[in-house]
């Protein structure tokens, strides 16, 4: 994390003092890995220009460098050639791993283990930095309650309180407790804000959140962030209070650099600067420079705004010296934090690659993670665990036999068709099994920047499907979407399952209703018939390098399922966004009248609720004692025992409602969660403690506080069943 800001600052001010203003503009300035590095320099265009601006010391961060080999040469470009030798800071989209790619960060969230979602930022930040980086774009903490977004699966889900816990948590596993070792990276809090929050679901579209959402909602993962110290944040596309990010001095300077008083530096998103020409807030490139530098975007990514214009604004006095003088002290202390300054070429050991890139306990981590990350939703009649006996299994559908869907489309990293597939981690068990396609999710390619193709029409693969399920006893069924539906710039209009999935599980369903369900998807689906029918339902996300071996070990029990949904599943994308903490509005019905808020023609209620899980065994929640004698720390406790007939993980969850209050509250919020082991018959006290952290809330003044009156307390297994109770303020 970032040391105390005394330690860097004579450094950093010797340095400044004997920096032109080109190269201080130079260090606001981020160009993307543009050229075959290790190949002839540029001759021509683009490229050429990139080059010479490294070479006089005009680019103060690289992204998407890919290797030791080259990031060794451009540092050394840099560092050798400029004038001061300034090393430059090698960024990289480090999501969910690097080459061991862990679950998507939705699915990693459903673990609700924070120690093991730091141990999974911390291997990533291993092989990143054994590849040359030394700082990841990454975590994504944008709240989001609107599952067509695509980039929900980059994130922790709906609810602040977890998303604040989970990214500090990976902010801890980024960082380490000391940025100058070479296996530590600089984290990213991203993106500031609101970005989950796009009208529709649609990416970057128009975001409209009032302020107490603001302050409420999407602010405390943040400021949890940087209680975290983290060293960078991102700034995001969209406009909030009609103001792009990138220009929201409200933002940026009041609130992020004022009140929360973050000592890092801010970087744009990818181009956020020139589209405030786009939005309607910048006349030109140059206005984009001059909006950007004063409202406190001090890194300029691959806009060419700063590049362009700075030196030019400020010689003309609408940017101020003192304005760049702070952009480059941020930016020149994460680097003396990184060690960088100490030595440039810290993170270039070409050896390291050979040791750490995919190591053994790298993989067992990501198992881990996986098996963690899988959300038991249904279990009808005991259906699961299946029997490793089980004769005449048959499992359906391509996902089974899809390598590269489970790394999801955040693993720029990764090596494409990597991950043990369904079909492989039941052969590794030994379990013999019968394979039937039924029918393609995908047609055509699959890259990271290309609309995925999806097959709504070859059917020519069920005949086979259902004569194998009609002569099998249990039939595993592997649907959901391709891992480049989800993510950046994939938002989707619908929630069920693309293409001719859903016919394909009908079909089967009529010839044979034992069907076990795994989903792989990026965002919560809304399945109403697969509910009503299918007996066993897993929730398997894209699970990355280990997939198919967690998904195995889960289905014939070698793995007793803990997640919890980080995110409601709605019945119907009608309802989104659909969230658990939401505002009660003055006609919560039901009436008998039409005149309440509802639809009439679809149920208010999820089709899994936050928090949901089951497991192979039962919990019961009993005895809940509410001590309210010290108000300043409400005791809650319940006892939990664990009454079947194998051990499980049981994530025991708190929620509260402050029932009256000068703002309206939700009916709900998670405001404590702890996770545990219980064998069989054993049982636990579970207690927590309300403080006003717990209890409290941003005003219509937007100050903090905490009010007398009535709460209501639910202590259980989601946010939908537990025990209830209250206490009272004075
Ligand atoms: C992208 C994303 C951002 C990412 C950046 C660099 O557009 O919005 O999250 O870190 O560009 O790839």
């Amino acid at each position: 994390m970032l040391t105390p800001s005394n330690k860097y600052d004579a450094q950093i001010e010797a340095l400044l003092s004997k920096m032109t203003v080109a190269e201080k503009v130079g260090q606001m300035n981020q160009y993307n890995g543009f050229w075959d590095i290790t190949g002839p320099t540029p001759e021509q265009g683009d490229s050429k220009r990139k080059y010479e601006y490294l070479r006089q010391g005009l680019v103060g961060s690289m992204l998407n460098v890919k290797g030791v080999e080259d990031v060794r040469k451009i540092q050394e470009l840099v560092v050798n050639e400029s004038r001061l030798g300034i090393p430059l800071i090698f960024g990289f989209d480090v999501i969910h791993g690097q080459k061991t790619i862990t679950p998507i960060p939705l699915g990693e969230s459903a673990s609700w283990d924070l120690a093991a979602l730091e141990q999974s930022a911390r291997v990533a930040a291993v092989e990143a930095a054994a590849l040359g980086i030394n700082w990841t774009f990454a975590p994504m903490i944008d709240i989001s309650r609107d599952a067509r977004w695509g980039r929900v699966m980059e994130g922790a889900g709906e609810d602040p309180f977890l998303v604040s816990k989970i990214g500090a948590a990976r902010v801890r596993g980024f960082q380490g407790d000391d940025l100058s070792q070479w296996d530590t990276i600089a984290a990213t809090a991203k993106h500031l804000v609101g970005y989950g929050f796009a009208e529709a679901g649609r990416d970057y579209n128009t975001v409209d959140v009032g302020t107490s959402t603001l302050y409420n909602v999407l602010f405390p993962p943040f400021q949890a962030a940087i209680a975290e110290k983290v060293c960078t944040v991102m700034n995001s596309f969209n406009v909030v209070n009609g103001i792009p990010a990138t220009g929201n001095h409200f933002l940026q300077r009041d609130i992020l650099k004022g009140t929360w008083n973050f000592e890092g530096f801010v970087i744009s998103d990818w181009g956020s600067g020139i589209e405030m020409i786009a939005h309607g807030f910048a006349r030109d490139l140059e206005h984009v420079a001059e909006i950007a530098a004063n409202a406190g975007s001090d890194m300029d990514m691959e806009s060419d705004a700063y590049a362009s214009h700075l030196e030019g604004l400020v010689e003309s006095g609408k940017v101020k010296m003192e304005v760049v003088d702070d952009a480059v002290r941020r930016i020149l202390r994460v680097k003396f934090e990184l060690g960088l300054f100490d030595d440039p070429y810290r993170y270039c050991d070409a050896e390291r690659e050979k040791t750490y890139i995919l190591h053994p306990d790298h993989l067992a981590t990501a198992l881990d993670m996986a098996k963690k990350s899988i959300v038991l939703l249904k279990n009808d009649g005991q259906l699961l665990p299946l029997k490793k006996d089980q004769s005449k299994i048959a499992v359906i559908g391509a996902l089974a036999d899809d390598k590269n869907s489970p790394l999801g489309s955040w693993r720029l990293g990764a090596d494409d068709h990597s991950a043990i597939s369904v079909l492989e981690g039941i052969e590794a068990l030994s379990v013999p099994f019968t394979y039937a396609k039924g029918a393609d999710v995908s047609i055509g390619p699959e890259t990271f920047i290309e609309e995925i193709q999806i097959n709504e029409t070859d059917k020519s693969g069920f005949a086979e499907a259902i004569a194998l399920a009609e002569s099998s006893e249990v039939v595993i069924m592997v649907l959901g979407e391709h891992g480049y539906q989800s993510g950046e710039g994939r938002s989707r209009a619908n929630l069920d399952l693309p293409g001719v999935q859903q016919e394909l599980l009908e079909a089967v369903y009529a010839v044979n209703p034992n069907i076990v369900l795994v989903l792989m998807n990026g965002r919560p689906l809304a399945l109403p018939w697969a509910d009503d029918h299918i007996p066993a339902i897993l929730e398997c996300w894209h699970l990355g390098s280990q997939s198919g071996h967690a998904i195995a070990a889960t289905l014939f029990g070698d793995h007793n399922p803990s997640g919890k949904l980080p995110m409601t599943f709605p019945r119907h994308v009608g309802q989104c966004p659909l969230y658990y903490n939401h505002f009660r509005t003055g006609r919560p019905g039901p009436l008998d009248l039409v005149f309440w808020s509802h639809y009439i023609d679809e149920s208010n209620a999820p089709l899994y609720a936050f928090g949901h899980g089951l497991s192979y065994t039962h919990f019961d929640y009993s005895d809940l004692v509410i001590d309210a004698s010290d108000q300043k720390a409400v005791k809650v406790q319940v006892k939990v025992t664990n009454t079947g007939a194998v051990g499980g993980e049981e994530v025991c969850q708190l929620y509260i409602h402050d029932k009256v209050a000068s703002i309206v509250r939700p009916v709900k919020e998670l405001k404590g969660f702890e996770k545990f082991y219980l064998a069989p018959g054993e049982a636990k006290v579970v207690e927590f403690t309300l403080t006003e952290a717990e209890l409290g809330f941003y005003n219509n003044a937007y100050e903090y506080v905490v009010e007398p009156g009535e709460f209501g307390v639910m202590v259980g297994t989601s946010s939908d069943v537990g025990l209830t109770g209250t206490f009272e303020l004075k």
